[in-house]
């Protein structure tokens, strides 16, 4: 059985005080069809839809890195909470796909926006990178050691995509989404988070090649090594239960049932495994916001352009509950529940 560190119990109003005041996304112009991968792999329109969701995703320009998506987004966010990039005392880019190796993509971003008061790094947490930054930023802030906190989820899957690994290459997606956390003085905001990994099963899904593992060396790359590597099945497997366990555990934390939550915004990274959570959660899907069949799956993006969509569309507003559910390689997982 998993084991999970202990979590403090998170419900106390102090912490509430920390809100997100905008969100940002963007998404690269060009769309993959799953009719034009028809034509790149041994794959049909129909197989994925029924077995993924997925109808479509977006594809960055080449010479368009995670750092001018998560740029893009950003610039929405603080469009939206009229924050000046001067104003940015902390930017957190969660991705897998960082720009290179070093310096930070958060650095990158920091230059493309001005932001010059700001500290910046990167947080390595695959899918569930934006909830992993959401936490790192709310302590930061509930420890009054920070005001305002960029944080951004932000990935070029289509880089490190195997084009002829018909198990994964028709899964990913590009894009980034952004938010501004501040200390608002509201009695709502971040109620509760739960985060959890397991190194055990860091080989189900993973990039093995490109680190001092594997460098990157023509017979590295020879072997595909710089490109994802994932068993679907037992990764689904693993994706229900931890997401499902992750949600009870934050909801427990802030002493809320599921009946109280108004909007569930899960990771996007196959329609089956978000119904296989609304079953254990017993939620109609009403109450999930989807949008994998535009995107695929854009790992730490996924769950930060999905807030921003629902939160622009209105389905959630001032008061109401909503709970953020995400998954993805290390393992990892996580969960917060906001009011909003
Ligand atoms: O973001 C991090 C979290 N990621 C996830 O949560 C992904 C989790 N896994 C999944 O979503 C699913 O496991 C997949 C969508 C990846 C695969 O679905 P599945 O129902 O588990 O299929 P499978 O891997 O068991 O494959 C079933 C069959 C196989 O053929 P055989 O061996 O039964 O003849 C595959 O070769 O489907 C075949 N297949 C495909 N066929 C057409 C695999 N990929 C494709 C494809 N097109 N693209």
């Amino acid at each position: 059985m998993r084991r999970s560190p202990p979590q403090p119990r998170r419900s106390d109003k102090s912490r509430r005080t920390v809100s997100i005041v905008a969100t940002g996304s963007y998404v690269p112009e060009r769309i993959l069809t799953n009719r034009e991968l028809e034509q790149i792999v041994d794959t049909t329109d129909e197989w994925i839809r029924t077995r993924t969701g997925i109808r479509e995703r977006r594809i960055a320009a080449p010479d368009e890195a995670t750092s001018d998506m998560a740029t893009k987004a950003a610039l929405a966010a603080m469009k939206q909470a009229a924050v000046k990039a001067e104003e940015i005392d902390l930017i957190i880019v969660a991705t897998v796909t960082p720009d290179m190796f070093f310096p930070a993509t958060a650095c990158w971003v920091q230059k493309k926006l001005g932001a010059v008061g700001a500290a910046c790094f990167d947080v390595s947490a695959a899918c569930s990178g934006y909830l992993y930054a959401m936490e790192i930023a709310q302590q930061f802030i509930s420890t009054h050691v920070y005001n305002v906190v960029l944080i951004i989820g932000a990935d070029k899957l289509s880089s490190i995509v195997n084009w002829s690994d018909r198990n994964t290459c028709v899964l990913f997606g590009d894009g980034a989404g952004a938010a501004i956390l501040r200390n608002r003085g509201a009695s709502h905001g971040v109620v509760a988070t739960h985060m959890g990994s397991d190194g055990e099963f860091a080989e189900i899904l993973f990039m093995p090649g490109g680190g001092s593992r594997y460098p990157i060396t023509s017979e590295n790359i020879g072997q595909q090594l710089n490109t994802i590597k994932m068993q679907g099945k037992e990764t689904y497997k693993q994706a229900v239960t931890a997401m499902s366990d992750a949600a009870d555990r934050a909801l427990e934390a802030a002493g809320l049932r599921y009946d109280d939550i108004a909007c569930v915004i899960p990771h996007q990274a196959n329609m089956r495994i978000i119904e296989a959570i609304a079953h254990r959660m017993n939620l109609p899907m009403e109450k999930f916001y989807v949008n994998l069949e535009k995107y695929g799956n854009t790992s730490a993006a996924a769950v930060a352009i999905a807030l921003d969509e629902a939160h622009r569309s209105g389905r959630f507003k001032i008061g109401d509950y909503i709970l953020l559910v995400v998954f993805g390689g290390g393992l990892t997982w996580a969960s917060s529940v906001i009011q909003w």
